[in-house]
């Protein structure tokens, strides 16, 4: 008789947690739904929160899972890694979660979608690898290889900015995250935006993953300067070229993105080495995605050899600011 009472306790125990654990399930995938002047716009849980068109489109984890990332991302880890131990999936998804409501791997359709993610990461990958021509697995699957410059060679303190940025007291400024940040203006400016006192705390960003991705997808999501294009513009389309931007050869896709990113140390150059490497990561992760190399599209749209860049840098060039 004892023994049986336990046996229904154990039964009854098993099937609360069955009953909870669904309930979990169910609710991370619930999708609210209502219209605003006619438009619909949805709420998806904590990833795609706050009412917005995007959040009704498929979510980054929908396309995007953990052993994709561990695909493109399969060196960072090994002991010869700069950064092991650092950078993982949940990370990443957990900062897009501030901004797929905007738009950041939530704008058009799924080819769309994971093409940005693909373009993103080609961006990350490339600014943080380690694999140098005879790396084991190829140069290109060392992304996410660093979190910092290892061996800077000064601290990124520019005078020019020391009222509106003034450096702290033994802060550095060196490269960090994953798209690097270099000078305390830029790390005072994205500090401002993610609310994160990055001035006087720059080593936040190799301290913490999460942060680290926040700061990169803000780049990716802002223009560096009023009537310019952010790189995401560029990416989806919604960005329209001018006539002087069409003549300068800017057209929205990926090349563009470059141009926004690095200007002319990496356009306008031809087919430049610096400008190759950072293409074969985007192009070796569309494949690994299952979207293929194909939907990179044609040469002038792809790279940035032939744009003239939209900032293009001072000509005599004391600090690359
Ligand atoms: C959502 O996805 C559809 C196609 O799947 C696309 O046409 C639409 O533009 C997307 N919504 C937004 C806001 O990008
Ligand atoms: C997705 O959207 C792009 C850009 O709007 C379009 O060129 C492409 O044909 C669409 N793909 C599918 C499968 O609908
Ligand atoms: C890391 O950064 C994220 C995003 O800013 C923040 O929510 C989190 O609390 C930080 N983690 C730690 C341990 O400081
Ligand atoms: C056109 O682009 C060039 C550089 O590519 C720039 O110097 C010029 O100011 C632009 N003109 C307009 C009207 O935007």
């Amino acid at each position: 008789m004892k023994t049986e009472a336990k046996r229904i306790c154990l039964f009854l125990i098993g099937m609360l947690f069955l009953i909870l654990s669904t309930a979990n399930a169910d609710s991370s995938v619930q999708v609210l739904v209502k219209k605003v002047k006619g438009k619909k716009v949805c709420d998806k849980g904590w990833e795609c929160k706050g009412w917005s068109e995007y959040c009704c489109n498929l979510t980054i984890s929908d396309y995007f899972d953990t052993y994709q990332f561990e695909e493109l991302f399969a060196k960072r880890n090994t002991p010869v890694a700069h950064a092991a131990g650092f950078w993982d999936y949940k990370s990443f998804i957990t900062a897009s979660a501030v901004y797929q409501p905007l738009g950041f791997g939530t704008t058009g359709n799924k080819t769309t979608q994971m093409k940005e993610i693909a373009a993103f990461l080609g961006h990350v990958g490339s600014q943080t690898s380690c694999g140098y021509g005879v790396a084991t697995g190829g140069p290109t699957a060392w992304g996410l290889c660093y979190n910092k410059e290892m061996s800077p060679s000064h601290e990124y303190c520019d005078d020019y900015y020391k009222f509106t940025y003034p450096c702290a007291p033994g802060a550095e400024y060196y490269g960090r995250g994953a798209l690097p940040i270099y000078w305390q203006y830029n790390y005072g400016k994205i500090g401002e935006a993610l609310k994160v006192d990055l001035l006087n705390h720059p080593e936040y960003i190799e301290q913490n993953a999460t942060l680290a991705f926040q700061a990169a997808i803000h780049t990716w999501l802002t223009p560096q300067k009023k009537g310019q294009p952010s790189a995401h513009e560029a990416f989806v389309g919604t960005w329209k070229p001018t006539k002087n931007d069409t003549s300068s050869k800017r057209f929205p896709g990926f090349g563009t993105t470059m141009n926004i990113l690095y200007g002319d140390r990496v356009c306008g150059k031809g087919d430049v080495d610096d400008m190759n490497t950072i293409v074969s990561h985007y192009l070796y992760y569309l494949d690994l995605m299952g979207v293929g190399r194909e939907e990179g599209g044609p040469h002038e749209v792809l790279t940035c050899a032939e744009q003239k860049p939209f900032n293009p840098s001072a000509p005599t060039q004391s600090s690359s600011r």
